[in-house]
């Protein structure tokens, strides 16, 4: 079931009419897809990581092969896990030879262990604490004795999240004819980040077709999480962070302690 969306992307589905549908699922996938098909974040880093490990790769969270895609064609033998089937057909759509897994990420289980896990794109942050303590769990099972564990996530500025009232960030980006309009929306009092989207379909001037997708993240800084890293039985060993703003991404390179 897919939460009402809050603030701005509320008002707007009551104002339009639009029941909030999730950004993942068969009908955001594609939305979801258009937005992040051109991003190369963290493409760079996780290409050196697959270069530096001799063995299999497991993507956790893969959803439509950003990263999956680009390791498979530089020859890595890369397994992709995801929850949304629609996301994972669209990357069999793509490269039919990448093993895919429809699964939750925090209960996956396979008889071989991996040089490196990746998990990217904050996704660690879809997971609430007790389900993250339990994927670094299988993380630490599956990983090789040498093997490394990428992890990603964002240190999000206090500012963006006071307990006494929501914040706001709003951006717009255009797609062909479709017009998608990213909210997102900060509660700190509930610790967590919701990002809407509402995509217009736009024909000769005129707003032919409207929809609104959500998703909700956890608000999870480097600090927590190599804490609860370290609480599994994982060390961070290396650490990058984004460019200084209100929302900072930081890249974390594992290994077991
Ligand atoms: C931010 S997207 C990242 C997708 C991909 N790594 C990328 O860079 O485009 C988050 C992904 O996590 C997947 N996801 C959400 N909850 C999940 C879960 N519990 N287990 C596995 N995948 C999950 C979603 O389907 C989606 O594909």
């Amino acid at each position: 079931m897919t939460a009402a969306a809050p603030g701005t992307a509320g008002k707007l589905a009551a104002l339009y009419g639009l029941r909030p549908q999730p950004l993942y699922g068969p009908a955001g996938a594609v939305v979801y897809d258009a937005l992040s098909r051109h991003d190369l974040s963290e493409l760079s880093e996780v290409l050196r990581l697959a270069l530096e490990s001799a063995g299999p790769i497991l993507e956790l969270a893969a959803g439509s092969g950003r990263l999956t895609i680009p390791l498979a064609a530089r020859g890595h033998e890369v397994v992709a896990l995801d929850n949304s089937f629609a996301l994972l057909d669209l990357l069999r759509s793509r490269d039919e030879r990448i093993r895919v897994i429809e699964a939750d990420m925090s209960r996956f289980a396979f008889d071989e262990t991996f040089a490196l896990i990746v998990l990217g794109t904050s996704s660690v942050c879809l997971l609430d604490r007790a389900q993250r303590a339990t994927l670094f769990g299988l993380v630490v099972d599956h990983l090789r004795p040498d093997g490394v564990f990428y992890v990603s996530g964002m240190d999000i500025a206090a500012t963006l999240t006071p307990r006494t009232r929501a914040t706001e960030r709003v951006a717009m980006v255009q797609d062909g004819a479709t017009v998608l309009t990213l909210l997102q929306h900060f509660d700190g009092r509930r610790g967590v980040r919701t990002t809407s989207v509402l995509t217009e379909t736009v024909d000769d001037h005129v707003t032919v077709g409207r929809e609104l997708f959500t998703s909700e993240v956890q608000l999870l800084d480097s600090g927590e999480l190599t804490a609860e890293l370290a609480l599994a039985g994982l060390t961070v060993v290396e650490q990058r962070r984004g460019k200084p703003g209100e929302q900072v991404p930081y890249q974390l390179v594992c290994r077991h302690a």
